[in-house]
This record gives C-alpha cells, structure tokens and sequence, in this order.
C-alpha cells in the first residue's frame, strides 16, 4: 500500500531492507515501520499548509512509540494527547509540550495539572463540568488555561460506527447549541484564555464532504462569537483523512485543504491558524506487521492458517470488522492458492486477522500484514499473558529496534505475590 514496501527479488522490503531479514533478526510478530512513510505522510499535510498559519499534529493514540513520536517531533509536529501518559511520552522523547494539545473526555485533576504545568498549548474542552474543571485547577495553581471547546457538529462521517464520534448520540464534544454559552462564560473567567475551536467527527474517513461541513459548522458558531466579542485564534479540525488498506480511493491533503481553506476564505475566516489532530494518515501506511505461519489446519468447513500473532497484538480486524491485507513475504512460484481464515493463538473465536483470504502458505513461512502502523501497537495488549511484539524502524538499509520485545517476567514484574497471612485470615 505505501511504496516504501515493495517487492525486490520475490521478497518483500522496508525501503532497503528485506523484511526476511528483520524477521530473523528480532523475530516475530514483529512490527516494522518505514521512517520515508512517515516523512512522507508528514510532509504531505505540512506541504500545502506551508502558506497559511497551522500547526500539524500528531495524534499519539495512533502510534505511541517514544522514537516515532520523537521524529515527527523532529519534523515540525505538534501532538494531540488524551492522557497524562501520552504527555509523558512528549517528555520522554524531547519533543516541544507548547506545541501539545489535550483531547479526551474525561481529564481528571491530577492530568490537567500535569499539562498546565507542561504549559500546553491549549486544552480541548468537552464538557461544561469539565470546564470548570479546568478553572479550578487554574486557579489552584495561579495559571492561566488556554482552551478550545470541542463542538460536536453533528456530521455523519459515514464511518465505522464506533470510529464516528461527531454525531448527537456521541460521548464526546459539547452541544452545538450550548457552545456560545459556554464560550462566553469561559472568556469571562480571569483563569482562562480562550483561543479556538475544535471538532472531530471520526477516523477513516475517505472523502472530504464530512469535513468540509463540519468546517461550515464551525464558521457558523464563528460569526455567532464573533457577535458576541470573541475572536479565537486557531480552528482544529480534529483527526486526519483515512488511508488506503484495500482499494478505497482516498483524497490526498492537498485536496482537503483545498476545500477547507476554500470554506474558510469564503467565511472570512482565511487568518485562523488550522489545526489537524492527526493520527492514522501519518503513520498507518508506514508500517507492517510480520508473522510466521505456525500451523495449516484444515478444519470441517473452513481452512486455518494459524499464526503467532493474535488480535492482542492486532485487534482492528476482529474489533471493526477491519479488512487488512496480508500478503506472504516471500510468495511461492506455483499458484496453489487456498481460501483460509488467517487466525492468532488467542482463545477467543474473535482472534482472526482475515477471513476467507487466498493464500499460499506452509508452516514455518513469514506473512506481512499491511497498513498496520496506526492503532496496532497502541493497542496491543497482554491477553492470554502473551507478550507484547517487539517494533523497528528502518530508515535507508539501516534497521533499529525502537522497543525490544517482552519477555514472561516482565508480564508480571508489577504484580504483587500476597501470602495467605497478608491477606488476613477471613
Ligand atoms: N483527535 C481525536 C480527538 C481523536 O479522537 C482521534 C482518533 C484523532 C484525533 C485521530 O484521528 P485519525 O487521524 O487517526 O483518524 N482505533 C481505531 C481508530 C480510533 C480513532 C479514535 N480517535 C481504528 O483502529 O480504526
């Protein structure tokens, strides 16, 4: 999907290296990621922003590795955080904490005051209670709290339903209606500045109409402010554009701000510094995630291509129904393709990676899954106390490890051992 993999030799590589050799090198499930891609992907939104006042974010949710983080750091990127730990990460990898903004619907205390104390460039607020919240804190702490309301603009992204968050019967963002209100109260508390707007109304979203109304949306509330004296400095609109995984056509950005700063000029909103949380689009092409077939089991109605990797280390398929592309890594001459269900070790009948797929595959052979740099890793987990894979970024012919794989004591180093007397004797 990304020309960054591409096969050479009947094999296929990460920009100049052979994914054969990186699996038997730091073994599998493995994922690796192109450091092109990502500067690619990058620079593609960062390319036609170029001429107007923007900020280009990453949303780290999409891949929380410190090194990726760190080289979109390095490229210019600010970030989208949902999570103390998100902004540790930032720390932990050097980057700038003026340039993060702070989404999430559920900010606690202690999470806003770690983030006014790493002066943040502004927080992303999605409740009334959570407002005053932030004041509190403020206050307690004698800053000031640049914010941006979250407005939920009621846009069908026509996504996944559970990747669509911009639509009434959401969680996330505050009414439309109840915007105006909360702006002006915000604009009249001493422990606030209140610098812009917010949205996002899904993820994987292939065409720009979605975004493009959500803008409208956001101009509108924009003239209802600007009645009422406030002017805001930037308008975010939140996630980035979906990518290729099959054959979906996906607008380039070039064609998104395009029709964005089309809206905004047309509104008189062509000064305000445009904001994209973007997650998916800047590193989701870039990588791949390797396994090796461990068993072909051929099942009453249906053939197994078992693997050892699960949907703990790859959830998207078997939590959205995703449709991922898995290729074997070096393909076999003779064609004797067979339909089989590509299934990991979990014990759970969800544990699929795909479903009636062609392939020609024996025990022991190395299969790729592709497009899986964004939401793979970040949401990997322990299940079944597997342990979590090991990542690399390649950059050129050159190959790191940008977090080793877990090993079984690591699984349980933070769980504490109770005696029977510690726990009392009833
Ligand atoms: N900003 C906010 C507030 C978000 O909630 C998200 C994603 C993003 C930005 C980034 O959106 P993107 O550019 O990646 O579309 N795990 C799902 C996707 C969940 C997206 C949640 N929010 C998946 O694997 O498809």
């Amino acid at each position: 999907n990304d020309r960054e993999f591409a096969w050479k030799d009947g094999t296929l590589w990460c920009e100049n290296v052979p994914l054969k050799d990186l699996a038997a090198r730091f073994g599998t499930p493995l994922y690796v990621y192109s450091k092109q891609a990502i500067v690619n992907a990058f620079q593609s939104y960062q390319k036609p922003l170029e001429p107007y006042k923007h900020l280009m974010c990453f949303a780290v949710k999409a891949n929380s590795n410190l090194s990726i983080i760190r080289l979109l750091g390095k490229l210019g990127a600010g970030f989208d955080i949902v999570s103390e730990g998100e902004l540790r990460r930032i720390q932990a990898a050097g980057c700038d904490t003026s340039k993060v903004i702070f989404s999430g619907v559920a900010k606690t205390y202690h999470e806003i005051e770690a983030a006014l104390d790493a002066d943040i460039k502004c927080f992303n607020i999605e409740s009334p209670a959570e407002l005053d919240r932030v004041i509190a804190v403020a206050q307690k702490k004698g800053k000031k709290a640049r914010v941006s309301f979250r407005v939920n603009p009621d846009v069908d992204a026509k996504t996944h339903p559970y990747i669509s968050t911009g639509l009434k019967k959401n969680k996330f963002g505050i009414a439309y209606d109840q915007a105006v209100e909360l702006y002006l109260k915000a604009s009249r508390s001493p422990e606030l500045e209140v610098v812009g707007i917010d949205c996002h109304i899904g993820s994987q979203i292939t065409d720009t109409a979605p975004f493009v109304d959500a803008c409208e949306k956001l101009c509108t509330l924009l003239d209802k402010l600007r009645l009422n004296g406030i002017d805001l400095q930037h308008i975010d609109f939140g996630g980035g554009l979906g990518i290729q995984y099959s054959n979906e056509a996906v607008p380039s950005p070039t064609v998104l701000v395009a029709a964005l700063r089309r809206v905004l000029v047309k509104r008189g909103y062509g000064d305000k510094e445009m904001i994209f949380e973007a997650g998916r689009s800047l590193v989701g092409n870039s990588g791949a995630l390797l396994m090796t077939v461990q068993y072909m089991k051929q099942g009453e109605l249906k053939n197994f291509c078992i693997v050892d990797c699960g949907m703990n280390d790859m959830i998207r398929p078997t939590l959205y129904q995703a449709w991922m592309q898995i290729v074997p890594v070096t393909p076999k001459k003779e064609e004797k393709e067979t339909y089989c269900y590509v299934v990991g070790p979990v014990c759970e009948t969800g544990d699929w990676l795909g479903k009636d797929r062609l392939l020609n595959v024996q025990e022991g052979d190395l299969m790729a899954l592709l497009s899986a740099g964004a939401y793979g890793m970040s949401m990997a987990s322990n299940y079944n106390s597997r342990c979590l894979p090991a990542e690399v970024l390649v950059d050129g012919n050159r190959a790191a490890l940008i977090r080793k794989r877990q090993c079984a004591e690591e699984l349980f180093s933070d769980e504490i051992l109770v005696t029977d007397t510690q726990l009392g004797s009833d």
